[in-house]
């Protein structure tokens, strides 16, 4: 039987492809020492722990992998304490709230940082644009004060720091502790003033959300706002700077977007398919639970590779080709379209700010390319990525003819 990679070594982190190809042939089931964890790779047995038919799996290693940073999150809770804080916090994230109230919110924010490199003819798109846009869109939802951004952005990278800390580095494990105390003082003051004098942002939302009478404490909001750093900042990053490279690599692609511009719809898709921003998710057995070929003790950890999933020969042709044209992918929607990639996962958990990413996505790659008609890599572009949790490239530097005016 092939070896099974160590998902912590730099090789994995460099490029995890071999390696899920490995694991996929191997499966489905998986002991890894070193996670403690049950590996499954195939997209059929991760597509079946995160739909869950059986309420077999918890979120509880979510108690240890969020808690610390974010306090208690929505992606803690389980069963009808779930189901209500779901619908409390969805109606936020639909079509229409996106569509009347936060589409300008989104376009403004992508603007100002594409002005802030357009005329200097090189950029770095992840630097520059990418770690910075979907977290001020999240600030400039919530209704935060613009001076604010910085701090945001500063607590940002503090709190993806914790969570991709798989060495366990004191300093960072410090850092991230002190961003939920600083995140709480910042925040509470906020929501407490905000519930006195409601608006048409985001955190009014929250405060104003009530479902069978049930309403979130100021701490459940600042909790949530914290998690949209993470699950709302650093995916959409990462999913932006993926698209962008992943077409610059692909030229004939790229020009077909430019082109067609309807294309984005299916170059974001087979993006989160190819490659998705978060790579690996943990459940954990409620019970004894069969998969093909294998029994997940009760109480154990389950660690579902969408990376590996996302690339099965069983589900896709030619799955290592990145291919906007591909008809084994359903495009039209975020939600189809996560019905056919594990991207956004699936069930109870699946992803409440799909709509919102997916219009993130396609504002800001539009923006991109109508400021840099000619954009191109640059030639120190190194086309490895980086991350093991989440991934997406380190760096995107570009060229382009600079605009004037
Ligand atoms: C849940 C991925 C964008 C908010 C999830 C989950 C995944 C995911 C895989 C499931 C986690 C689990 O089951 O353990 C992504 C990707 C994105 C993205 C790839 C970008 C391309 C966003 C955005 C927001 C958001 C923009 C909001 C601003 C959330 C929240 C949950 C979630 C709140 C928890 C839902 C629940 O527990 O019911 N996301 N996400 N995400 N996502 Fe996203």
């Amino acid at each position: 039987a092939p070896q099974v990679p160590d998902i912590l070594s730099p090789e994995f982190a460099t490029d995890p492809y071999p390696a899920y190809a490995a694991m996929r042939e191997k499966g489905p089931l998986i002991w890894h020492e070193a996670t403690q964890s049950y590996i499954i790779s195939r997209y059929d047995d991760v597509e079946r722990v995160f739909k869950d038919k059986q309420s077999e799996f918890t979120t509880d290693n979510y108690n240890w992998q969020l808690e610390p940073v974010h306090g208690k999150t929505i992606l803690q809770l389980s069963g009808r304490e779930h189901a209500v804080r779901r619908a409390l916090v969805a109606p936020a994230f639909r079509g229409s709230d996106l569509q009347e109230k936060f589409l300008p919110v989104i376009e403004r924010n992508s603007r100002e940082l594409i002005d802030g490199f357009r005329h200097s003819g090189a950029a770095d798109i992840v630097s520059d644009y990418a770690t910075r846009f979907p977290v001020n869109v999240i600030a400039d939802m919530l209704g935060l004060d613009k001076a604010d951004h910085a701090r945001f952005h500063h607590w940002y990278t503090a709190v993806i720091a914790f969570l991709g800390n798989l060495s366990g580095d004191a300093e960072v494990t410090a850092a991230g502790e002190r961003t939920r105390v600083e995140f709480a003082e910042y925040m509470i003051p906020i929501i407490r003033e905000r519930r006195d004098n409601l608006g048409d942002d985001l955190l009014s939302s929250l405060c104003a959300a009530e479902v069978d009478g049930v309403r979130m404490s100021d701490e459940d909001i600042k909790a949530f706002c914290s998690l949209l750093l993470a699950a709302g900042g650093e995916t959409t990053d990462k999913a932006i700077a993926s698209i962008l490279a992943n077409l610059l690599q692909h030229p004939e692609q790229l020009a077909a977007v430019r082109e067609d511009r309807s294309l984005i719809a299916a170059a974001f898709a087979e993006t989160l398919r190819y490659t998705p921003p978060v790579h690996m998710i943990m459940r954990q057995s409620a019970t004894d639970v069969e998969v093909s070929g294998g029994t997940i003790p009760q109480g154990a950890t389950v660690t579902c590779l969408i990376g590996a999933a996302n690339r099965d020969e069983r589900r896709y042709r030619e799955p290592d080709r990145f291919d906007i044209f591909r008809d084994d992918l359903t495009t039209t929607s975020a939600f189809s379209a996560a019905a056919d990639h594990l991207a956004f996962a699936l069930g109870r958990h699946f992803c409440v700010g799909a709509l919102l990413a997916k219009a993130e996505v396609e504002i800001g790659l539009n923006q991109l390319l109508d400021a840099m008609p000619d954009l191109r890599l640059a030639d120190d572009f190194d086309p490895r990525e980086q991350g093991v949790f989440t991934r997406g490239p380190q760096s995107l530097p570009v060229q382009f003819t600079p605009v004037t005016g």
